[in-house]
């Protein structure tokens, strides 16, 4: 784990308040520079969606902590959240040769989506039409020529027509075309394939609002692979593991070796309609709660750039420079040009949520994508899918993805071959809190959490969208 450096701990409590620190409703801002001044101070040309902003103030009445611990609550999620919103079940690589399947599970859901012999690629919900027996085992993947179930041999074509029944004498009352496997929602957006197990729900296009918009040209996430997967599970609420990732607010505390290379408390947050969210968080900037100063120099030595020293040319900044050299390095690694990314693109932290548990980046360098998902029917219970994409090679087909690496509450993300050890101490300091968390939730006299009403806006968000489905 990096070294905390002293200085930035040396908070001097008879300091005044700082002006501007209590302010009109949701107008609050950190003094100093924006984002948005970092990112134009770059002076590259960047994609417009990086500049966009959009945020109003979203009220800032508490959030009640029985929302994650309240049996009631949990059920009333999975009667009426999880069964009608679209959610990423698996990528496009995880199923691409006819036969692949792939089960995607949610709390008592369970579904088994299919490449079919034409290309297509089809969901069912994953119980026999005999006597209800799942036709692959939860969470299994693999690749069959047909869906034939384990205990009396039942069988169906991968395009869900009925294909045998053993002892079909004794049957004659099941027709055929009945016994076809009723069909789950499909939709494809950025490799990605969702589900959703509403067949009456508006299409995917409708949910995934801004983000096609947004994630065009060089975010195109289609033209990116998994390098990386790892599962991990978190001892918290499915809302709480998430919400650890959606703000920046914690990071002069939880990630206070950042401090010098982070900028946290000047982040953008941004609200786009319903479903989708976004911080954008500047790296290779000191945090404004940094005390000391540091020359260029010394911010580009701290932030570990992989390739050596280096020293910055006459007014090179240490983004600059930072950007520079991942672009060359990342370009060789993963055979591409990547000259066409912006500084901000290369190094910043630009994190998309869509409702109701995904997280998208849009950068080179950070290339995430979270999952938080119910354990079976445990609110305290969360399994974390965190993917790492790298982009495709010109005419390279997507290789087949790598296994999860499967981490217990306690194991390490260091622990993983390929984690970026550095990142994975970040991780392990992302989800340390959680079970703490989660028993203060259960400990607490007062009713719910009292959210930033400007840099906790994203959870407020993901509450008033929960709201509208348990409504
Ligand atoms: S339960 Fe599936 S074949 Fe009998
Ligand atoms: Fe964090």
């Amino acid at each position: 784990m990096a070294k905390i450096d002293e200085r930035i701990l040396q908070e001097d409590p008879t300091a005044p308040v700082e002006e501007g620190s209590v302010a009109e409703a949701g107008a609050g801002r950190c003094p100093g520079r924006s984002t948005r001044d970092i990112i134009l101070a770059d002076g590259d040309p960047v994609p417009d969606a990086l500049l966009a902003e959009s945020f109003a103030f979203r009220g800032d009445a508490d959030i009640a902590f029985d929302r994650y611990t309240s049996a009631d609550f949990f059920a009333a999620e999975m009667q009426k959240l999880w069964p009608r919103v679209w959610q990423w079940a698996c990528r496009v690589e995880h199923l691409q040769d006819p036969g692949d399947y792939l089960v995607y599970d949610i709390g008592p859901h369970s579904i088994l989506i299919v490449r079919t012999e034409t290309g297509d690629i089809k969901a069912y919900p994953n119980s026999c039409l005999h006597r209800g027996t799942q036709l692959r085992a939860s969470a299994s993947c693999g690749n069959a020529s047909q869906l034939r179930c384990p205990f009396h041999g039942w069988s169906w074509h991968l395009d869900g027509r009925l294909r045998d029944i053993p002892c079909r004498w004794d049957f004659p009352h099941v027709d055929d075309r009945a016994f076809a496997l009723p069909e789950v929602r499909v939709g494809l957006w950025g490799g990605f394939v969702f589900i959703n197990l509403d067949p009456d729900a508006p299409p995917l296009e409708q949910w995934l609002g801004v983000l096609p918009e947004h994630f065009r040209g060089g975010w195109d996430l289609s033209q990116r692979t998994i390098a990386l997967h790892i599962q991990k599970e978190l001892p918290t609420n499915w809302k709480a593991a998430q919400e650890a990732f959606l703000e920046a607010y914690h990071v002069m505390e939880t990630h206070a070796q950042a401090q010098a290379t982070a900028s946290d408390a000047n982040a953008q947050y941004d609200v786009f309609g319903k479903n989708v969210s976004r911080f954008v968080h500047t790296i290779g900037v000191p945090s404004p709660h940094y005390k000391g100063t540091l020359t260029e120099q010394q911010i580009f030595d701290r932030l570990r750039v992989p390739g050596g020293p280096y020293v910055l040319a006459e007014g090179e900044t240490a983004r600059a420079a930072a950007a520079t050299i991942l672009r060359r390095t990342l370009g060789q690694l993963w055979q591409v040009d990547l000259a066409g990314y912006s500084i901000s693109e290369m190094l910043d932290s630009i994190e998309y949520h869509l409702f109701p548990n995904m997280c998208l980046f849009a950068g080179v360098s950070l290339p995430m994508v979270y999952r938080f998902r119910p354990i079976g029917m445990d609110p305290s219970r969360t399994l974390f899918d965190l993917i790492f994409l790298r982009p495709l090679s010109p005419g390279e087909a997507p290789p087949p993805p790598p296994e999860p690496v499967h981490l217990g509450v306690d194991d390490s993300y260091t622990s993983v071959p390929g984690m970026d050890p550095g990142l994975g101490a970040v991780f392990d300091q992302d989800t340390g809190n959680l079970a703490m968390q989660y028993r203060g939730f259960q400990a607490a006299r007062k009713a719910g959490q009292t959210l930033g009403n400007f840099q906790e806006v994203r959870i407020r968000h993901l509450h008033e969208s929960i709201d509208r489905w348990l409504a």
